[in-house]
């Protein structure tokens, strides 16, 4: 497979000329990546109205996810806005501006809320499931769209054919959040989302692919509106900067060619590899959360241990997790990880001695009254007060920490006694209040 814009960026390095434009280094080795960082120049095409190479590399990479697909230098986050804006913008006319979704969304979920105002008709299940999108599709007034995250953090899947069966049949697009699953494409069969049935999709290429951070994908599967894909550069370009890293979208253009380059076969070794030391966690007494094939999410309470215990204890190791919270610690693998990561794993688990299980008591959720839209809410002039003492207060927003960034409640909703709890539980203390 062709790389044309790394070539691009290959041959302007090497001509070393006198650069006359931004970035402000000048192609210099300040850091070591600078004589590939470039801007829009002649030749260098323009990432929201290609024409050129950037116009060729994303068609290799629609080759490649067999769907449309549209690069961003700045991650899934603004392909979730992007997404949402398609959805509300090509409702239709029979069709409201609601969004059916899951509690379990990003914050960029909500963000998107915020920024276009859709409004939200929230499914409480823990589980993704059919039935549940079956029982909101079912009522009144009809939504235009449905919004999906899987992969979860933890890596749970949701059954997206289910679902999309569902929305098919109610004529309502389905959207997924699957920034932790652009490797699922490369699964033999295939678990990505737009080849069961899923409209549009959010993915990080950064989280599970060779690339670097900040390079994702917005994927319309071919069949869905043809609004959205001949829209979606507008509407990436809302929610992104004029400025795209050519060092990301360099990136994403070699990862075409290696992707293209024995990668599935890679990607079935490494989940072979991971599924093994799923089993010796297992066997040791750890629970292993999640279906995903390359994701390990360690509960190890059983085991004696909180989820960021574990992960101190392995980073003693030098191991590093992505993620930890109390009840598990999440680790990602990918076929650049050596044999020898391993072993180290196996060999720092071997010798943590069982102890007696953690009990947790993370207080528990209800559904929340919502007294305003994000979007008002987010708007509204606010002050900020300590979380005790908020309960019967309408939240405005509060400072949400990333990952995993899934809202404890949501702008517009009123506190109630259990989230006033759970806020102090995730350590949160202070948030912003709608002044009356
Ligand atoms: C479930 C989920 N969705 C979306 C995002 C945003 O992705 P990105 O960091 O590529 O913008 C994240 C980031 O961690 C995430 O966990």
């Amino acid at each position: 497979m062709n790389t044309p814009i790394a070539d691009f960026s290959d041959a302007y390095a090497k001509k070393k000329g006198v650069r006359l434009h931004m970035p402000g280094h000048k192609g210099k080795n300040f850091s070591g990546a600078e004589k590939y960082d470039i801007t829009e120049i002649s030749g260098a095409d323009q990432l929201f109205l290609p024409n050129g190479i950037i116009k060729t590399s994303e068609e290799n990479a629609s080759e490649i996810f067999g769907a449309d697909t549209f690069y961003s230098a700045e991650g899934s986050t603004p392909v979730i806005k992007a997404m949402l804006y398609l959805a509300v913008k090509f409702k239709g006319n029979d069709v409201s501006d609601t969004v059916v979704a899951f509690r379990n969304v990003h914050r960029s979920f909500t963000d998107a809320a915020a920024l276009i105002g859709f409004n939200i008709r929230w499914i409480y299940s823990e589980n993704i499931d059919a039935k549940s999108v079956l029982n909101a599709l079912g009522k009144t007034p009809k939504p235009c769209a449905v919004y999906i995250t899987s992969p979860d953090y933890f890596g749970n899947i949701a059954d997206i054919k289910g679902i999309a069966e569902i929305c098919k049949k109610f004529g309502v697009p389905l959207i997924t959040d699957a920034a932790h699953g652009s490797y699922l494409k490369f699964l033999s069969p295939s678990l990505f989302p737009t080849d069961f049935g899923a409209d549009m999709c959010a993915s990080s290429a950064h989280k599970t692919l060779p690339a670097l951070t900040g390079a994702a994908y917005l994927h319309v599967k071919k069949g869905a509106k043809k609004e959205f894909r001949e829209n979606a550069k507008y509407a990436l370009s809302l929610f992104s900067s004029t400025s795209p890293s050519y060092l990301i979208l360099r990136s994403l253009d070699n990862l075409n060619a290696l992707l293209c380059r024995g990668f599935a076969e890679k990607i079935s070794d490494t989940a072979k590899k991971v599924s093994e030391l799923k089993n010796f966690l297992t066997e040791k007494g750890f629970t292993v959360l999640g279906k995903e094939p390359l994701k390990l999410s360690v509960c190890p309470l059983n085991y004696g241990y909180t989820g960021k215990e574990f992960a101190d204890i392995m980073r003693e190791n030098l191991i590093e997790c992505d993620y930890a919270e109390d009840t598990a610690a999440v680790f990602i693998f990918s076929p650049y990880n050596k044999n020898r990561d391993y072993k180290a794993f196996k060999k720092a688990v071997a010798v943590i001695p069982k102890k007696p299980a953690v009990s947790l008591h993370t207080p528990e959720s209800a559904p929340l009254k919502a007294v305003k839209s994000v979007r008002d809410a987010v708007l509204s002039p606010c002050r900020k007060v300590s979380v005790k003492g908020a309960e019967g207060k309408v939240l405005s927003h509060y400072d949400l920490c990333c990952p995993p960034a899934i809202p404890i409640a949501v702008p517009g909703e009123e506190i109630d006694d259990l989230t006033v709890k759970r806020f102090l539980y995730f350590g949160i203390n202070e948030i912003y209040i709608i002044k009356k």
